[in-house]
């Protein structure tokens, strides 16, 4: 076991009804004016959005909205927030809804403490980030598990790069999490989340130092557990069941407890972000469309290692070879059980031509000056073999 620190300072209330609890959050948090922060419409369709201001309202908060977030959010839409954050004197930014709300309210947070200063600049860490706002988050769907990660990730349309910033300070001060409120979620979306999840620990688990028991044990139980409740939640999306330990998963694949001890490597997100950059595709759709194209590029570098995941996750005990194999083959038939792309032309963006090809794997290893996967370092040329 590496040496490693772990703190995940976000306090979680998770349960039915627990979006009523938000205006005390938020004054428990010092909150006195709030820039709330939500997608495309869903939360207002819901009701959510309303009960929300309700709940603010009760504890004398005031609030302005700023809504439109897109999927795959622009970084010009976190610059209107923070024009509209500073111009509004806001103390706190509460973000309503999925993985693309709660980035852009984390942007807009910094970019709030921070006028003045270039909110890409601050992306790209040419100026560092001594302070934000604080920000509480509502979530609607079980997925990116921003609602705890130190992570948040935009997409600069000027120059089409979808960049991810991490750092402490990225961490939301609460996060209500009321399973019921993803039960009006689209299968395709419970799909993505399933597969972005999934893809939290395994990004962590294919790492070459292995002597971490304790944190294999909790990865193959998490992804046991979305294996499971995934195939429920596609068949009744208010399975509460379902939606709960989902939802639950979603957070623990990505604050860091799956990969403890250990390197980590986000080399598919990596694919999978050149793709989204490019044809604005849905984030885990992405990452499920490369994945067995990666495992089938690297498998042979660690065999025993996807062998074990074959054990522990999807039962199978045979010669390393056919087991690690069968791992690899049952997971991508998972990902088309529940409806995801297993290979780009799955994307809906038509066959891809191999300059476009070329292009992606560039942007995916920054023009080939960084190598992605630890388990067999990937070069641009590696990476095109991949998407092709
Ligand atoms: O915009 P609205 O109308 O709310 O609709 C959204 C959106 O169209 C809809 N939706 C969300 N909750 C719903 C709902 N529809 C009906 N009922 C509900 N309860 O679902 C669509 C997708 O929402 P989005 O927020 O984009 O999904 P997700 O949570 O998957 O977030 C994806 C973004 O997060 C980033 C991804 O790259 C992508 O930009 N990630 C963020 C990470 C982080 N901050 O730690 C890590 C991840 O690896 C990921 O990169
Ligand atoms: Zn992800």
């Amino acid at each position: 076991m590496q040496k490693f620190t772990y703190c995940v300072p976000t306090e979680i209330i998770f349960g039915k009804d627990t979006e009523r609890e938000c205006g005390k959050m938020v004054k428990r948090h010092g909150g006195k004016k709030v820039l709330i922060v939500y997608g495309g419409g869903s939360v207002r369709h819901s009701g959510l959005l309303e009960r929300v201001e309700h709940s603010l309202e009760e504890e004398g908060i005031s609030y302005v909205e700023c809504g439109g977030v897109t999927p795959n959010p622009r970084l010009s839409f976190a610059e209107m927030g923070v024009k509209k954050g500073i111009e509004e004197g806001v103390d706190f930014i509460l973000a309503v809804g999925g993985g693309s709300t709660i980035d852009a309210a984390k942007a807009i947070a910094h970019g709030t403490a921070n006028p003045g200063v270039s909110l890409w600049d601050i992306w790209t860490k040419k100026e560092s980030l001594t302070k934000t706002l604080k920000v509480g988050a509502v979530l609607t769907i079980s997925a990116a598990g921003s609602e705890t990660s130190d992570s948040a990730v935009l997409t600069n349309e000027a120059t089409g790069k979808k960049l991810g910033l991490g750092t402490e300070l990225n961490r939301p001060v609460f996060a209500i999490m009321n399973p019921e409120l993803t039960y009006t979620l689209p299968k395709y979306q419970i799909g993505c989340g399933i597969a972005d999840i999934m893809m939290h620990t395994l990004e962590r688990y294919f790492i070459p130092d292995q002597k971490n028991r304790m944190t294999d044990e909790i990865a193959e139980g998490l992804l046991r557990t979305v294996i499971d409740s995934g195939r429920m939640a596609m068949k009744r999306s208010d399975d509460y069941d379902a939606m709960s330990e989902l939802m639950w998963c979603g957070s623990l694949s990505h604050n860091n407890l799956t990969g403890l001890g250990r390197e980590k490597d986000f080399s598919v997100h990596k694919l999978g972000h050149a793709l989204s950059a490019r044809f604005d595709c849905a984030h885990g759709a992405t990452l499920a469309s490369v994945w067995g194209a990666w495992a089938w590029y690297v498998w042979e570098r660690d065999i025993a290692r996807f062998a074990h995941y074959a054990k522990q996750v999807w039962g199978i005990e045979r010669d390393e070879i056919s087991a690690a194999k069968e791992g690899i083959e049952r997971t991508i038939a998972y990902f088309e059980e529940i409806g995801m792309p297993t290979s780009i032309s799955g994307l809906g963006i038509g066959v891809l031509e191999d300059e476009t090809l070329k292009e992606l794997a560039l942007d995916a290893t920054m023009n080939d000056t960084v190598r992605l996967s630890l388990i067999r370092p990937l070069s641009a040329e590696d990476v095109l073999e991949i998407f092709r």
